[in-house]
């Protein structure tokens, strides 16, 4: 595997296999499988699941990583194209990307983008100009559109807890938030449940519209596996025997990048808190599901996280697991 940027290059069968080996890496450890082996992160974004996932996933298999990010003492990154560097930044990441890769056998790399035009981010440019800098196998740990390895872990989740593809049931639900966050996890976590066979409604208020392109992508994937898409903002249709509610927030795709108006159309949807009234005609073991970090009380009632329906804690754990599956292949492991 040369890269790993978008569940969409990947058959179901082959995201099928990377789950099992997830699972069998889990029961039956391979601590030699890639011993010698360095992983280079790099992330120009902050996390914590991302960045201990991933350490944790290369011990666990007897590899190493090392992280660069800018709140460590490095030098400053530029990363814009084209610009004279008489400025605060004293390295550009055209140089910084391949002297990071040469000192791994893959990179991985967080870069999300300022969200200022929708169109623009979907085309991915800042981190296909990282990535066209180097040679060494790379994953996409997040950036403008994209979320693999979430969304390998998602799938992953739910398996283990037995919801079906065909015929379950798969609601992705805007959630109020107070700041205007990326599209990466809705967009993947739309398209992971759709290849997966599952029948996706997409709950959000107007204005919150997931863009028609990246719909019509899930759809032709949901027709390929036997599911299907739609969307809606009314709550109780959406939830109609739904098996999982996995929510998020998201920028208003009818202001994106206009903050201000972003925040006056969201505080109308104050309301959209996930809590036990919102799963009364749900199946009756409908799950909970989240990327993670979330606002407790804001997003979710603490009831439903502390709560039977959540899942979020082992979906958590299942990045590392789902990780230590990409870099096994990626990497060659062996027993
Ligand atoms: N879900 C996720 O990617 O978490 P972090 O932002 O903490 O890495």
């Amino acid at each position: 595997m040369k890269a790993f940027n978008d569940l969409a290059d990947f058959s179901n069968e082959e995201v099928q296999a990377l789950v099992e080996l997830a699972s069998r890496l889990d029961t039956h450890p391979e601590p030699e499988a890639l011993k010698g082996k360095v992983l280079a992160l790099l992330f120009l974004s902050p996390s914590l699941r991302t960045l201990a996932s991933f350490q944790a996933a290369m011990v666990r298999l007897g590899g190493g990583s090392f992280v660069i990010s800018p709140d460590m003492s490095i030098h400053g990154l530029e990363t814009r194209p084209g610009i004279v560097m008489d400025g605060a930044a004293a390295e550009h990441i055209r140089e910084a990307v391949p002297v990071i890769a040469s000192y791994g056998d893959a990179i991985g790399i967080r870069a999300f983008t300022e969200r200022k035009n929708v169109e623009h981010d979907m085309q991915e440019r800042e981190f296909s100009s990282m990535t066209g800098l180097i040679d060494t196998p790379y994953i996409n740990m997040e950036s403008a559109m994209n979320h693999p390895c979430q969304s390998l872990a998602d799938w992953k989740t739910m398996d283990d807890f037995g919801v079906p593809a065909n015929g379950g049931k798969f609601v992705l639900s805007w959630a109020y938030h107070p700041m205007a966050l990326p599209l990466a996890v809705p967009v993947s976590t739309l398209h992971m449940a759709a290849k997966r066979g599952m029948d996706v409604t997409v709950l959000r208020p107007e204005g919150f519209e997931l863009p028609a392109a990246l719909m019509d992508k899930a759809k032709s994937a949901a027709a390929a596996s036997g599911g299907s898409v739609r969307e809606t903002d009314q709550r109780k249709e959406a939830m109609e025997g739904a098996h999982i509610i996995y929510a998020k927030s998201w920028s208003s795709t009818r202001h994106y990048g206009d903050k201000l108006a972003d925040q006056k159309l969201r505080e109308k949807y104050l309301d959209w808190c996930v809590d036990e009234p919102w799963f009364a005609n749900a199946k009756e073991d409908c799950r909970f599901m989240h990327c993670l970090p979330v606002r407790r009380g804001v997003v979710v009632a603490d009831r439903i996280l502390d709560g039977p329906r959540s899942i979020v804690i082992p979906e958590a754990r299942n990045r590392m697991l789902a990780q230590m599956a990409v870099l096994h292949q990626m990497l060659g492991g062996k027993k």
